[in-house]
């Protein structure tokens, strides 16, 4: 299939990963799941915080081996699932397990199950990370509401041919929704969960960054910093959709410890902190209409 402008004009092939693509793979999580109601909301959890997905009911579970277009994730604390079933009274299709650019993938592929999720009915997407702190105070096993981010990726999902349905040149200026944020900032306060709030700057990876890079990142408004995120907040804002980021803090950045960084800590920390996650997620889905 090639893409056409409505003029006709030929633009080149489709993307093995764009809109054709999460149509199908949609079609065939349909089929899998064996539900035909829409899907409400669109959730990415980051690596080791995939408990929320054993909290949702009524769960069909389909290995991204059974998703056309998909390949298996391959990173520790991953487990490659799309979880379709209902949290909080809401149809939420769950993405354990993500596609990361440093993986090797085309950065149209880390963006594919949003796509997907929204061909299911998703308009609205909350997203995890885990992050390393770069703005001081912030400590590891905090909770990070994004309010904005930098893409340090020299990527995007949303370079090569339009999508139908996308928005060709999506505005940026408010990517992570207020209304979303307004509630979770409720939810947080209400159930004692304290919540910072700040900037996550996306970089490529998969090294960790040098002390020089941090105190650079600080100095351009960067408060946590990671690897993932930013491709799929990107697709979704062209899709239209709102974004709810939440970055759990696993570690001091580099240079702001003496000690070395390990993916190991990182899973350690969001394995204790995925409880107050889940709280958070699972309060502000109860508040959304
Ligand atoms: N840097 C980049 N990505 C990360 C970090 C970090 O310090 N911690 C968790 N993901």
């Amino acid at each position: 299939m090639h893409v056409v402008t409505p003029g006709g004009a030929a633009l080149g092939p489709a993307s093995p990963f764009g809109a054709e693509a999460a149509l199908r793979a949609a079609g065939a999580v349909r089929e899998r799941a064996g539900v035909d109601a829409a899907v409400e909301i669109a959730i990415v959890l980051g690596s080791g915080l995939g408990a929320l997905a054993d909290a949702i009911e009524e769960a069909e579970h389909i290995p991204f081996s059974g998703i056309p277009g998909f390949p298996d994730a391959g990173v520790v604390g991953h487990a490659g699932a799309m979880i379709i079933g209902r949290l909080e009274g809401m149809r939420v299709a769950a993405l354990a397990g993500r596609f990361h650019i440093y993986e090797g993938h085309d950065p149209k592929l880390t963006a594919l199950p949003v796509r997907v999720m929204h061909a299911l009915g998703a308009r609205t997407l909350i997203v995890s990370n885990a992050a390393g702190a770069v703005r001081r105070g912030l400590a590891p096993g905090d909770l990070m509401l994004i309010d904005d981010h930098i893409n340090l990726m020299w990527r995007t999902p949303l370079a090569g041919p339009p999508e139908p349905g996308e928005e060709r040149f999506p505005d940026m200026s408010g990517p992570y929704d207020g209304e979303l944020r307004a509630i979770a900032r409720d939810v947080a306060r209400d159930a004692g969960i304290p919540l910072a709030e700040g900037t996550y700057c996306a970089v490529l990876g998969p090294s960790y960054e040098t002390a020089a890079e941090i105190r650079m990142l600080g100095r351009l408004g960067a408060d946590a910093v990671g690897m993932s995120t930013v491709p799929e907040t990107l697709v979704a804002r062209a899709l239209g959709m709102r974004v709810l980021g939440i970055s759990c803090i696993t570690n001091l950045a580099c240079g702001l410890t003496p000690s070395p960084i390990s993916h190991a800590e990182v899973l350690e920390v969001t394995g204790r902190v995925g409880e107050r996650l889940q709280r958070l997620v699972r309060g502000t889905l109860g508040r959304i209409d």
